[in-house]
């Protein structure tokens, strides 16, 4: 296990990481994934974090469907607060957790019930002392270079062994800027991983089924998140004018490009990227 006690994390993650918790409290949820939407809620009906709750854990479902028969040892990269390898511990896996952040450390042992190990780094600088069946990457790999996520899990994989990727990924590689453009262009991370040994045994594109959750999130950081900074400005104009115009200034000059993407979310998804799952296979000859 790793023994570093702080990391350094980049400003892009540190952003990430704040919306991550934002949503976090909003849910309540032990994932930090969009989840997977089974039946497709019609566009009147309402969508609820309830639902999204149900979709998250169909979500896990669907990740478990896609792991092999003879998997004993899973290392869940990217892991998150410990919701899907508390499911994965749940149906006899041995799991072990990672990530760079102490708070989902934290959050990760307790969600487990200390039954799995926690390795408080980066993929990137994993010093792995055994090998593993599968890596699961549940919606992490958008934070690392394709290069970097074949490379690590091809040294620490047994041969034979898989590598188990879900996430939003660039179906157009012209998308260069803006809230996703840190996913994975598709033909981009294939070939990384195909020249790293690995083939592709079994993918899905489920970008209909996470749809919901990207209009669910822009529906209420509309709803609350934009009608609160309304009333708390407005407080603070009522209370100090200056301190009012001073901060409309930095969210006009800052924040309010970053909004009005936010509020676009869902058809810069459907225009630019997908979200598929990705089982790769490690070739069986062990090369050490
Ligand atoms: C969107 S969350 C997904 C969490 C979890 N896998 C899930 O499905 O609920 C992204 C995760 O990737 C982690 N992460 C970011 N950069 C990483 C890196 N370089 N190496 C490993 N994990 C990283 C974050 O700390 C976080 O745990």
């Amino acid at each position: 296990m790793s023994n570093s006690k702080s990391i350094s994390v980049s400003k892009v993650t540190r952003y990430q990481n704040a919306a991550l918790n934002y949503y976090l409290g909003l849910t309540e949820s032990p994932y930090l994934h969009y989840g997977y939407w089974e039946s497709l809620p019609v566009p009147a009906v309402e969508l609820t974090i309830g639902q999204l709750r149900v979709a998250q854990e169909a979500y896990t479902a669907k990740l478990l469907d896609f792991i092999p028969q003879n998997i004993k040892t899973v290392l869940d990269v990217g892991c998150g607060i410990g919701g899907n390898a508390a499911y994965l511990l749940d149906r006899g896996f041995t799991v072990e957790g990672l990530a760079p952040d102490p708070f989902q450390k934290e959050r990760f042992l307790k969600y487990t019930g200390d039954r799995a190990i926690f390795h408080l780094t980066k993929f990137e600088n994993f010093k792995a002392t055994h090998s593993y069946d599968l890596i699961l990457l549940s919606e992490s790999s958008q934070y690392m270079a394709a290069v970097d996520i074949a490379s690590c899990a091809a040294g620490i994989l047994n041969p034979g062994g898989y590598l188990l990727i879900a996430d939003m990924m660039r179906s157009d590689a012209n998308y260069t800027e803006g809230m996703f453009s840190n996913c994975h262009v598709v033909a981009e991370l294939r070939a990384a991983l195909s020249q790293a040994g690995f083939t592709l045994v079994k993918t899905e594109d489920i970008s209909a089924h996470i749809v919901p959750t990207i209009d669910l999130y822009v529906d209420s950081f509309r709803r609350f998140g934009l009608n609160t900074m309304i009333y708390v400005g407005d407080l603070i104009a009522i209370a100090v004018l200056p301190v009012y115009k001073l901060l409309r200034w930095i969210f006009r000059r800052w924040f309010k490009k970053l909004v009005v993407e936010g509020l676009a979310a869902s058809q810069l998804f459907e225009k630019h990227l997908c979200y598929e799952i990705e089982l790769w296979q490690l070739s069986k000859v062990d090369k050490s």
